[in-house]
């Protein structure tokens, strides 16, 4: 009857014959130098009649007397094991099956199996193989989740046991301050006759609570018992901020290092991209990319990526690689026909952007451009624009240039010093054109159906390429005719051409009035004057006839070399004019055509013709002065 009583309330094995049995919890804890009871209760076979009362013994350790277990508590006698003096007591009644024990001042020593014998009286002495299990902490258990990740709701609960009827413990949070909203919820739990009081701390980790510490305090209140629990929360979090440099230029040839750093946790796998090619990599919280002697390939978007598993982030920085312009390059050198329309092209490269300036011989041609590719359009082109063209690149790193020439190539072009001139002798032809290739002069004597160009020996006539300038130039003289106020009749045609163009004027006569001054002032000027000019006419006559050797001819062409011989005789000083080799010079550019006009001027000198203060000529003036006074 006692036997059922008992066994059906904590719903054991029925045994109607009420065997050997024990019910105490298999886990119990305490805090260290707190005190903790072991409930527990046992049973005999309901045939066994204590004959001296109900007696037992605590063990530690083992349950069987014969191996000697500390002996924790028993009832016969105070003799315990030295570490349980004065610890331990029973707070069950035996004769009650109750055997419930109390440990005080428990220690870490004390951990472990508590077994409990049961002496009945007789040979009724049993030992139950069931145990209590005690841990004594010395701190409180936390549950942790095997993993907190961020922005998650995180549960913490710290426990810690309440088997001490004297004293309850409390549980407080530490370090709690910094966390946002944190909710506490404090609980108890009773098991097998075992109590757990617990206190739940809720919130939301962030990534900046990852290393933090928290706490978990257990006291007995009016104690100095306080035991204390810290933790280090990892908090797992995807890539918050991947930090890189900012955008920057650096000068091609140096060195530059790229650093990134990502804050994350576990650390990521983080790499460099260029352009969205992965370049390096490395599982760690930074990673740095050097680049030495850049150059402006290595122009471009860099971007980290960190990634940790959690999640991933990126950022890039644009890198600006600073050059000096490269030499540009132009169209090569042409030649065109005058007319044409152009497009010049000039390409560089540099950085930053240069600025292309088109240059002709030195003078700004067309607008000054940034980029790398000026075009200089020329419509309608005009000999004057033959030169050099220069395409100049600047930035604030260098500059530049590369040139090239254009020539414009153009039909001949009728100058008008072109004349004919009535010189005391006859008549002088000078014709003067331009062109590109340089024209080729014929004289044409229409009257006499006679052609002269330059291969035709057999007279005067001088011509002279300067450049793109030429000048020919025939001298004729009417047989056994003096020109006179009434002039020669001449007809001379000047013919020029080249590849593009020919072109034929009829050559005026000029019919000067300095001429006619020359005349009257050279019969003022003496009769020594004009007796030299006679001389020096025979000689040049004879001379002439010497030469040519050709009576029959109508017009004999002459040889200006001899005039100048005559001049050269009795002026000295306008030898050096000449040229000091007191040769005839032949017919030229522009200071050649000065020289030949000298030479007229010889030979209107030679005619007593006086000038009239041509400009430039001041020398001539004096010779004048002086041939008058003779
Ligand atoms: C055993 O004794 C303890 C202490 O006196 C008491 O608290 C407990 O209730 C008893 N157990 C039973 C089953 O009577
Ligand atoms: C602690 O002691 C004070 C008086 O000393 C008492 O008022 C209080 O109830 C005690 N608290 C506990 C939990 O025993
Ligand atoms: C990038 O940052 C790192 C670390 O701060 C520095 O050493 C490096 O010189 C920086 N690079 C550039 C290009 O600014
Ligand atoms: C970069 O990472 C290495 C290891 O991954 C670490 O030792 C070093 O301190 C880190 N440097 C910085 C500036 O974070
Ligand atoms: C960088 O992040 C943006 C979104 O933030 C994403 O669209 C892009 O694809 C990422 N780039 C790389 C290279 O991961
Ligand atoms: C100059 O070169 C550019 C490109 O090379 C070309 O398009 C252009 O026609 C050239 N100009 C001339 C006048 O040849
Ligand atoms: C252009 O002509 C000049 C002489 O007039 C010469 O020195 C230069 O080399 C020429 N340039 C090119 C690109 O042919
Ligand atoms: C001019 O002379 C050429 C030969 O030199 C001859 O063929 C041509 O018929 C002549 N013309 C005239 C108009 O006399
Ligand atoms: C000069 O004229 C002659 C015929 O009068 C001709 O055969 C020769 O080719 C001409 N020379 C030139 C350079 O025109």
């Amino acid at each position: 009857m006692w036997c059922l009583e008992l066994l059906i309330p904590l719903l054991l094995i029925i045994n109607a014959n009420c065997q050997w049995n024990i019910w105490l919890p298999r886990d119990i804890s305490a805090m260290t130098n707190s005190c903790v009871v072991i409930p527990c209760s046992f049973m005999y076979p309901s045939g066994i009649r204590p004959a001296r009362g109900v007696h037992g013994i605590w063990y530690f350790g083992q349950p069987y007397p014969q191996l000697f277990p500390p002996v924790v508590f028993k009832s016969l006698t105070d003799v315990v094991h030295e570490s349980y003096k004065g610890r331990t007591k029973l707070l069950g009644d035996l004769n009650q099956r109750n055997c419930t024990l109390l440990i005080g001042n428990v220690g870490t020593e004390h951990s472990g199996r508590y077994y409990f014998r049961a002496d009945i009286g007789g040979a009724n002495k049993y030992s139950y193989p069931d145990y209590a299990e005690l841990k004594v902490l010395d701190q409180p258990n936390i549950d942790i989740p095997e993993e907190i990740v961020s922005d998650e709701s995180l549960e913490l609960t710290c426990y810690a046991p309440d088997n001490c009827p004297d004293m309850t413990p409390e549980i407080q949070w530490m370090y709690t301050d910094y966390l946002p909203d944190p909710v506490f919820s404090a609980e108890y739990t009773e098991e097998s006759n075992t109590a757990v009081i617990s206190n739940t701390l809720t919130f939301t980790p962030r990534p900046m609570h990852n290393g933090q510490l928290l706490g978990c305090r257990v006291y007995f209140p009016n104690t100095t018992l306080v035991y204390e629990r810290l933790i280090s929360l990892d908090v797992k979090y995807s890539p918050r901020s991947v930090w890189v440099n900012v955008s920057s230029e650096v000068m091609e040839g140096s060195s530059v290092t790229l650093h990134c750093e990502v804050d994350s946790n576990p650390s990521p796998r983080v790499a460099w991209l260029f352009e969205g090619q992965e370049v390096l990599w490395d599982t760690a919280s930074n990673i740095s990319i050097s680049l030495d002697d850049v150059t402006p390939e290595n122009e471009g978007i860099y971007t980290c990526v960190g990634d940790n598993g959690y999640g991933m982030m990126n950022t890039s920085l644009y890198l600006a690689v600073k050059y000096p312009p490269r030499e540009p390059v132009v169209n090569d050198s042409m030649t065109v026909v005058q007319g044409s329309s152009l497009a010049l092209h000039c390409n560089t490269m540099g950085s930053p952007a240069p600025t292309l300036t088109w240059l002709k011989d030195g003078e700004l041609a067309g607008s000054i451009t940034a980029g790398e590719l000026s075009v200089l359009e020329i419509m309608d082109i005009t000999p004057q624009q033959t030169g050099q063209y220069r395409c100049l690149a600047e930035n604030e790193h260098g500059r530049t240039s590369a040139s090239l020439n254009i020539t414009v190539e153009y039909a001949p072009v009728f100058l008008e010093e072109s004349k004919c001139t009535v010189v005391r002798e006859g008549v002088q032809c000078v014709c003067v054109a331009v062109g590109n290739p340089e024209p080729t002069i014929e004289f044409y004597l229409p009257d006499l159906n006679i052609t002269i160009n330059e291969t035709d020996g057999r007279f005067n006539f001088y011509t002279h390429t300067d450049g793109h300038t030429s000048t020919a130039m025939i001298k004729l003289r009417e047989k056994g005719e003096r020109a006179d106020n009434n002039g020669p009749a001449v007809n001379v045609h000047c013919s020029m051409y080249n590849i593009y163009g020919r072109e034929s004027v009829l050559l005026e006569l000029q019919q000067e009035k300095k001429y006619m001054m020359a005349v009257i002032v050279g019969t003022i000027g003496g009769v020594a004057v004009i007796a030299f000019i006679i001389a020096a006419v025979r000689y040049v006559g004879q001379n002439n006839k010497k030469e040519n050797g050709n009576p029959r001819q109508d017009v004999v062409l002459e040889n200006p070399a001899l005039y100048y011989s005559a001049v050269k005789k009795d002026k000295q000083n306008l030898r050096k004019k000449v040229g000091e080799d007191g040769d005839y010079q032949p017919v030229g550019s522009v200071a050649g055509l000065e020289r030949q006009e000298l030479n007229y001027a010889s030979l209107e000198f030679i005619g007593a013709r006086p000038r009239e203060g041509a400009s430039g000529r001041g020398d001539d003036g004096s010779n004048y002065t002086e041939i008058k006074a003779k």
